[in-house]
């Protein structure tokens, strides 16, 4: 059973995937804790299924290396066998990726190297291409430039906002997070081959 720890920042969809379907004896991962840059709207799935939360604050320390030491230490109390990034908008500090990766994964609103950073589904529709899409990868210590491990087109609709477009690449976020998740469980996908 693959052991997970997911860092959110925001509403946490993509976590509440991770936890329904960890209720599924099948599905061989199961959320072990949930942490966040802040007291974020998603600890709320995580109380709801009894997962213990974390929240360690960048505001809270000098600096963003003591601010990511204090994120390490209460992400190592779990030893995790994989660390999920799932919309936590802050970047590692990279002595954190060097600790964690390749099992550390990320999941992006974009196909990339298409539209990395922190406004993926905007900064595509203001190219205004024709399809956009989702990537799951391997975190590195750029910006959403890491190792691919799964990514789907999404077509962007006529008309479409940012919020409808994002919310249609989440569901395909989610199919690949899950499906990501079970590749790595199973042995089908290797983080340390992959990196
Ligand atoms: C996801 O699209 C994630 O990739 C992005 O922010 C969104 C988070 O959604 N960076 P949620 O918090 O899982 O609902």
């Amino acid at each position: 059973m693959l052991s997970l720890v997911v860092l959110i920042s925001g509403g946490g969809s993509n976590l509440r995937a991770l936890l329904e379907a960890s209720q599924d004896a099948e599905f061989p991962a199961r959320v072990i804790a949930v942490g966040a840059d802040r007291d974020a709207e998603g600890f709320e799935h995580a109380e709801e299924f009894g997962i213990p939360t974390f929240s360690v604050a960048l505001s809270a320390f000098a600096d963003r290396d003591a601010w990511g030491d204090a994120l390490l230490e209460q992400v190592r109390l779990w030893n995790a066998d994989l660390v999920v990034l799932s919309g936590f908008m802050k970047l590692l500090p990279p002595r954190v990726v060097a600790a964690l990766s390749p099992q550390l994964i990320n999941t992006h609103p974009a196909y990339l190297p298409e539209f990395p950073g922190a406004h993926g589904v905007r900064d595509a529709l203001a190219a205004g291409v024709s399809e956009t899409g989702a990537s799951v990868i391997i975190v590195d210590n750029g910006v959403d430039s890491g190792p691919i491990i799964s990514q789907q087109r999404v077509p962007v609709l006529p008309g479409d906002t940012e919020h409808d477009l994002h919310d249609r690449i989440k569901i395909v976020e989610r199919e690949l997070l899950l499906q990501a998740v079970l590749d790595i469980a199973n042995g089908h996908v290797d983080l340390k081959e992959l990196a």
